[in-house]
């Protein structure tokens, strides 16, 4: 179904549906032998939500189509290798600079306040619809996980004033924050993009920090959307990405903060691979992917 101004969403439906999706490759990379990454509770966050597509996906039984460059299980698992390690070393040097204040933006089923190793004086925030706040600190409360850290969630659309929101529940905009936007920028109207890093750089004192994706498509958003959707189709997933994004025009999410005094490094996927020591598979979509990748950003 195509988005509407304030639609809502839980873990199996819309937009909600691609964090399952997400958990779920989280699952099954944490499963292999010697695994890439460990989410000690993606699995059972993924179960719990039920969608059947996500918990085969987190068990390994999916048709992966071995011919696939992109789409096989070892692949995935790098692909959310890469996307994972990137935004945990940016937590982790953002901590060794001295950052205590963190806010996890569409936090989804992101289990990094439970997991990562904050230091006792951090305090976490984490904003994303409400049923999806509810569910996952229902799940990971019945499993017994403790936050490491002074954790807060804040149930609020992104498109809504959840400025104020992250006010009300304490978020002190005179110390330095470290933002995470993973996952979510296709998923926000254009101008909700803008207004997202206006808010974010409000609430940022100097020597903030915050990281997201960089995206540079090729040719037409909706050409790569269709393709990408029918290849997740083909494993037996109902997600139509070209309903659930939103298009035209919009900023580039680096330019615009670089308009708002950020200083933004990009980080190519290609490179982002090789530092972990794989290799980006030659494949369709890569090309039409560009030069897209990863940014991280500091306020001057
Ligand atoms: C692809 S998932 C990414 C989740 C998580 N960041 C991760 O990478 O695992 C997209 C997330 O964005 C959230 N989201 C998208 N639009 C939103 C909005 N307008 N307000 C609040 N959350 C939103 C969804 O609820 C969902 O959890």
């Amino acid at each position: 179904m195509a988005r509407t101004e304030g639609d809502t969403w839980d873990l199996a439906s819309s937009v909600g549906a691609t964090a399952t999706g997400v958990a779920a490759s989280r699952a099954l990379a944490s499963k292999q032998p010697n695994p890439l990454i460990n989410d000690p509770f993606a699995d059972a966050l993924v179960k719990a939500v039920g969608v059947d597509y996500c918990n085969r996906m987190a068990d390994g039984e999916l048709e992966f189509g071995d011919e696939d460059p992109l789409f096989n299980r070892e692949r995935i698992c790098e692909q959310i290798a890469v996307r994972t390690r990137f935004f945990d070393d940016f937590f982790a040097g953002a901590v060794s600079a001295g950052i205590r204040q963190a806010v996890i933006l569409a936090s989804g089923l992101d289990t990094r306040a439970y997991r990562l190793p904050w230091p006792p004086d951090a305090v976490v925030f984490e904003i994303d619809q409400p049923q999806v706040i509810e569910f996952k600190s229902g799940v990971l409360e019945g499993l017994g996980a403790a936050a490491a850290a002074d954790h807060r969630t804040v149930a609020i659309d992104l498109r809504d004033d959840w400025l104020t929101a992250l006010r009300d529940n304490g978020f002190d905009a005179t110390r330095p924050t470290a933002w995470i936007a993973e996952g979510l920028l296709p998923y926000l109207p254009p101008d909700a993009q803008d207004r997202l890093f206006d808010n974010v750089t409000t609430l940022s004192a100097p020597g903030s920090r915050l990281a997201t994706e960089h995206m540079d498509i090729q040719g037409s958003p909706e050409e790569w959307a269709e393709k990408l959707t029918e290849r997740s189709r083909r494993m037996g997933s109902n997600l139509d990405l070209t309903q659930l994004f939103y298009w035209g025009e919009r900023n580039s999410a680096g330019d615009y903060l670089t308009s708002k005094g950020w200083d933004v490094t990009i980080r190519p996927t290609r490179e982002a691979y090789a530092a972990n020591g794989f290799e980006l598979p030659e494949h369709e979509l890569t090309a039409l992917e560009g030069d897209s990748g990863y940014l991280s950003a500091t306020l001057k």
